[in-house]
Formats: structure tokens, sequence, C-alpha cells
């Protein structure tokens, strides 16, 4: 018998890193999206900050987009974001653009306009769930589409659909976590004696930096994670102001090595844990015994230890993400949203 096929017009805004990863990755499992999922898709929008607004029904060049000029091949063709979606005729809206910590905009724009155009959204960008969650929860039930969003925390590991699909009825009591990819390879270069600026430009030849890094040292970034899984997980809303938040920028390279040479390294150590009718959370440096399974966390990878009350203790550990990781997040969305799962 053979699979039904449907085809899927997608659109990408936010067209760095992450979003040139989300096609090769797409172009690299086409086969098996058709032949496992009945998925055929073409990319028929792409917008950034400094590429405007492309769109085309037809559908882009994969190869183009992926193309090193690719600023000087494509000229931009909707006035905005509720045109581009008109215009290219979207079924799937990828959210990628910069994380911005203080309101979440125009990233929230891109996925209302998207979900109030008949699309399924999917976001690996944080703010949305921080700052809209509930609003576009909703709005996506009452379109009979999906907002899902699971590269924004740990990448491609499923920490939102492992609760949300396969652990029903399970109360969720805390987390503690390292969840920032950049303040773990900076603290790793400095304990191999880098400033903290070479040590940043490392995390940035990775790939792995917010576009202004002090959104990492200043552990932003894991204050915003912790905000988005106290409330997809624990069911809790968190304003960023009610997370006690340190970064590590005021360490320096002698105390950094000292703490690693008596056997207690420092990590940016991210908490959350229920206490009456609220949820007390923080982000700070740490340092930690090397018998903390946190401690040996290593480069880019992240860990998060959940307490739970249908499990003793569950740990979730993510080696050695890269932007394709990010990209296979958003690919499994796509694949749940499309599929209905
Ligand atoms: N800047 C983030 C990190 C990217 O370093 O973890 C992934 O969310």
């Amino acid at each position: 018998m053979t699979m039904e096929q449907r085809s899927y017009n997608l659109c990408i805004v936010g067209f760095g890193n992450v979003g040139r990863a989300l096609v090769r990755l797409l172009q690299r499992k086409s086969g098996e999206l058709r032949h496992r999922y009945g998925i055929e898709w073409k990319i028929t929008g792409i917008a950034g900050r400094s590429l405007g607004w492309i769109a085309s029904s037809d559908g882009l060049d994969p190869d183009q987009l992926l193309a090193d000029d690719l600023r000087s091949r494509m000229i931009p063709t909707a006035q905005g974001v509720r045109d581009w979606l008109k215009v290219s005729r979207a079924d799937v809206l990828f959210e990628s653009s910069s994380l911005n910590r203080h309101n979440g905009q125009p990233a929230i724009e891109h996925i209302r306009a998207a979900l109030e155009s008949g699309a399924h959204a999917i976001s690996a960008n944080k703010g949305p769930v921080v700052f809209a969650l509930p609003e576009l929860s909703e709005l996506a039930a009452s379109q009979g589409r999906r907002f899902l969003y699971e590269s924004t925390v740990m990448d491609g590991v499923p920490v939102f659909s492992l609760f949300r699909e396969t652990l029903p009825a399970v109360h969720v009591t805390g987390f503690r976590g390292i969840l920032n990819g950049t303040t773990n390879v900076v603290l790793a270069g400095m304990e191999a004696g880098l400033e903290l600026g070479q040590a940043v430009r490392k995390a940035q030849e990775m790939g792995i930096a917010e576009s202004d890094p002090s959104d990492d040292l200043e552990g932003w970034d894991a204050a915003v994670k912790v905000a988005a899984l106290t409330l997809a997980v624990l069911g809790h809303p968190l304003r960023l102001a009610d997370i006690e938040r340190q970064g590590i920028s005021a360490l320096d390279v002698a105390t950094v090595q000292a703490a690693r040479q008596a056997g207690t390294p420092y990590k940016l150590v991210c908490r959350a844990h229920r206490e009456g009718n609220t949820v007390r959370a923080s982000v700070r440096p740490e340092r930690l015994p090397l018998s903390d399974p946190l401690a040996r966390i290593d480069g880019g990878s992240s860990c998060v230890h959940f307490e739970l009350d249908m499990l003793p203790g569950l740990t979730l550990i993510e080696h050695d993400p890269g932007l394709e990781t990010t990209a296979y997040g958003m690919l499994a969305d796509f694949i749940r949203a499309v599929s209905n799962k």
C-alpha cells in the first residue's frame, strides 16, 4: 500500500545559523520524511533582519538558500510578516530569530500571525514561550493548529514532549541543571587559562553563543530556559525578575582554576523548586563536587535532573549539541504538528 503524500509550504523567519541548519536537515531527511511520514515539503519563505521578507509560493531553491551570496540573489517580495505568510501560502512557520529577553517580540507577533493565517508555528526562540505560551497555545487550539517549541531548551532533546506525551499524570516538583552551553564552554576555557573574551570567542566559533553573548554570560539565556521549563513542565508562570540570577562574568581565571584544582569546579547551575503555592528559582555559579553528575557536564553539553512523584528522579543529558541538534528539535516538531501527534 502506498502512503498518502501531502506537501507543506515551509517558512523560516530568522534565517541565521539555525535556519540554515534546518534547511540542510530537511534536505538530508527528505527521503525519510516522504517514505515514513508521507511528508513532502518546499520552502516558500525566508525572512531575516538583513534579508527582508522573501516569498515564492512555487518554492525557493534550498541550495541557493545555503549559498554564501544569498543576500545578493534574493529580492524581498513581501511587506511584513502577514503579507509574507500570504504570498508564501505558509503551512508551517519556523521561528528562529534571536531572543528578545525584554518582551519576546517580534517573535510573538510572527507566531500570532502564522497561527491566525492557519499555519502551524514552531519556535526555537524562547521569548514566545516565556512571554506568551498560554495565549499562543490557546490561539493554536482555536485554529486547529499547533504551537510547538521543543528546541527552546536543550535543543533536540525531547524535554517538553516527554512530559506532554509520554509521562501522563506525573507531578514535577522541581529540577536542577546546566542549561546554557556557552557558559559551560567559557568556564572550561578559563580553567584551561583563557581570558573571558577568548573563551567567549570559542563558544561563538561553535555557533552556540547568543548574538549578544552577555545574554549567556549574565545568565539571561539560562533564566529564560528556567522560566520556560517552569511554565511548561511545572505549570507555574514566573517572571524573569522572580528568578534569582547571577552570571559568570565576575569570575576571573585564577578563581575558576583554583576551584577546579580543589575538585569543586564552577558551573552555572539552574534550579527551580515548588515551595507551597509558588516556585523558587535561581541561576548562579556554584562550586560542585566531582561526585555531582552536573560537575561532569563538559563543553556545550547540557543536563537536567527532574524531581517527580512517579519516578525517584529523571536525568536527561544532551552530549555536545550542535546546530543540527537544534534543527532536529524543529524537524521533530514539524513531524508532530502535521501528523497531529
Ligand atoms: N546560547 C545558548 C547556549 C544557545 O549557549 O546554550 C542554545 O540555547
